[in-house]
């Protein structure tokens, strides 16, 4: 489903990602865990062009971009096949909870306005928010935003979704509903990449975890593995820091 080569990116003379490769399989779950600035943002941004890349190959579904020499047809393609849930939602504040879902469908697919609430209403009330259509997101809590922001990522039926530590500004109370969530859509066997700093979850949720550090892959294992038995120093150094004791059996 998702297939990078050589992905490099630097701001300046910091180089962020240093020559990523990565590959996730359809249905794929695969959490990115690893220490502030590592470049896990820069990666998921770099993936939906958020960012542009400096070199390397991409390939989504059947979007296939060398960043080089990549044309602004295939950089549309290529953004269409993913949806992003932001730290910090990144909702329009001047737009209820149904217009945020529904806005990408009316403008971006021209979708005619009755289609396009149907299907906002029948997400919102899949995440949980049957009772707050019509709510302006300042009257919401932390976890009910984050849950529109993610009924906005699955409106537009993308290929993969990408999530980048979707409970890190959230209150505790609210983090729990929101990774709920993302584990019912995990269970439809949506292709996700989650870049998450809750542990306990990423073990729960992923298939596959990738320890990130300084612009690159250290190690990739399987939940179980990556959090019992680290093999790289680096890794072992950054999981004993953030305390995953209660993790191992
Ligand atoms: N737009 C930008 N301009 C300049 N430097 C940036 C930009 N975005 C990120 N960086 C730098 O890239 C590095 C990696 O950042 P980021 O991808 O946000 O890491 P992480 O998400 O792992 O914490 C950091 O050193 C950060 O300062
Ligand atoms: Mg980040």
């Amino acid at each position: 489903m998702i297939t990078v080569k050589n992905l490099k990116k630097q701001f300046g003379d910091n180089v962020v990602l240093d020559g990523i490769d990565v590959h996730v399989d359809q249905g794929e779950v695969l959490a990115i865990i690893g220490p502030s600035g590592s470049g896990k943002s820069t990666f998921l941004r770099c993936l939906n062009l958020l960012e542009k890349p400096d070199e390397g190959l991409i390939q989504i579904a059947d979007t296939k971009v060398d960043v080089k020499k990549m044309n602004a047809k295939e950089m549309h393609q290529l953004r269409q096949k993913t949806a992003m849930v932001f730290q910090h939602y990144n909702l329009f504040k001047n737009k209820t909870a149904l217009e945020n879902v529904t806005e990408s469908l009316i403008i971006a697919k021209k979708m005619k306005r009755q289609e396009a609430e149907d299907i906002g209403k029948e997400l919102l009330v899949k995440v949980g928010l049957k009772d707050q259509f019509y709510q302006y997101p300042v009257t919401l809590s932390g976890g009910q935003q984050q849950r529109v922001g993610i009924a906005r990522a699955l409106a537009v039926k993308p290929r993969a979704i990408l999530f980048d530590e979707p409970t890190s500004a959230l209150d505790p109370e609210w983090v729990s509903e929101v990774l709920q969530v993302i584990k019912d859509i995990a269970q439809l066997k949506t292709t996700m990449i989650i870049v998450t700093h809750e542990m306990q979850f990423a073990e729960e949720v992923a298939d596959r975890v990738i320890f990130m550090a300084d612009g690159s892959i250290v190690e990739q294992n399987n939940p179980k593995e990556m959090f019992n038995r680290p093999q790289s120093p680096r890794t072992q150094q950054f999981l004993n820091k953030i305390g995953t004791g209660e993790l191992n059996d």
